[in-house]
C-alpha cells in the first residue's frame, strides 16, 4: 500500500509548485507607472510650495543636477521670484535630489537622463533633448499659439495625467485639438 502515499505526495509537490503568481492591482498599476511614466513621488511641502504658479513638476523628469541650479536661482526663476526661507528650501532641495531622474528605475526619468551629456544642465524639463524630440512634430499653433496651453512648460495642459507622473500618449488630450494621432 504505498501508491497512495506517492499519489498524495505528487499530488502535494505539484500543489506546490503550482501556487499561482498572484499580482495584485497595485503590482500591476506599479508595473504600469514604471513603463509609461516617472515615479509619482510629491511632498506635502513641494506641492505647497511650487505648484502655485504651475503643476508641482515629478522629480524624477530632472537630474539632481538640474534641481540644485533650479533651487539656487529661485530668486530669479524664469522672470518671477519665487524666494523661500532656509528650512523650506532645504526641505525641497531635499525632496527633488533624493528622487531625482538619476538613478531611477522609471522609463522616462530613464530616457531623459540618456537623452543628456554628463555635462548638461538644463533648467527646463522643457529644454531635455528626449522631451524635444518627443514633442517636435506638434506645430506650434497647438503650443505656443494655443491659448490654452502657452508653453511646452504646461505639460498638465496635454497630459491629464502628468501630476501623477503618467504621460502614455493614450493620456493625451490637446485642448481645442483633441487627440493625437500620429
Ligand atoms: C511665482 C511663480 C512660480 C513659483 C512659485 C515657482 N515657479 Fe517654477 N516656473 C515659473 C515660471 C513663470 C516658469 C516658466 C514657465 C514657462 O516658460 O511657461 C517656471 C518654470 C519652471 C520649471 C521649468 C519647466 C519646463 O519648462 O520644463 C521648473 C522645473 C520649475 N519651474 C520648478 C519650480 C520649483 C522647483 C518651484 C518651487 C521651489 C517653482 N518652480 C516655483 C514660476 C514659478
Ligand atoms: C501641446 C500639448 C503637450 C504638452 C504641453 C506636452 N506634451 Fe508631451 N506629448 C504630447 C503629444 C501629442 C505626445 C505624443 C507625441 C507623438 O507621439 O508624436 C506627447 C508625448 C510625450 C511623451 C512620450 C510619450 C510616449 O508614449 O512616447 C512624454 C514622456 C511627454 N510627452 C512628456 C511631457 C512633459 C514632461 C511635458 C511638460 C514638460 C509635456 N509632455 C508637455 C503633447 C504635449
Amino acid at each position: 500500500m504505498k501508491y497512495p502515499i506517492i499519489i498524495t505526495s505528487i499530488i502535494f509537490t505539484a500543489g506546490v509548485l503550482t501556487i499561482p503568481v498572484v499580482f495584485s492591482d497595485d503590482d500591476r498599476r506599479e508595473y504600469r507607472q514604471r513603463s509609461v511614466g516617472v515615479a509619482p513621488i510629491f511632498s506635502p511641502t513641494y506641492k505647497e510650495e511650487c505648484s502655485s504658479c504651475h503643476m508641482a513638476y515629478p522629480p524624477g523628469l530632472l537630474p539632481a543636477r538640474s534641481w540644485k541650479k533650479i533651487m539656487a536661482g529661485l530668486e530669479t526663476h524664469f522672470g518671477d521670484n519665487a524666494e523661500l526661507d532656509l528650512e523650506t528650501f532645504k526641505n525641497i532641495s531635499e525632496f527633488l535630489i533624493s528622487n531625482s531622474a538619476d538613478d531611477s528605475v522609471y522609463r522616462r526619468s530613464r530616457k531623459i537622463m540618456r537623452s543628456l551629456n554628463d555635462k548638461d544642465v538644463p533648467l527646463r524639463i522643457s529644454k531635455t533633448p528626449y522631451i524635444i524630440n518627443k514633442h517636435d512634430e506638434i506645430p506650434d499653433k497647438l503650443i505656443k499659439y494655443n491659448k490654452k496651453v502657452n508653453s511646452l512648460s504646461n505639460c498638465s495642459a496635454c497630459h491629464n495625467k502628468a501630476e501623477q507622473g503618467l504621460f502614455s500618449e493614450d493620456g493625451v488630450n490637446i485642448p481645442g485639438y483633441g487627440r493625437w494621432d500620429d
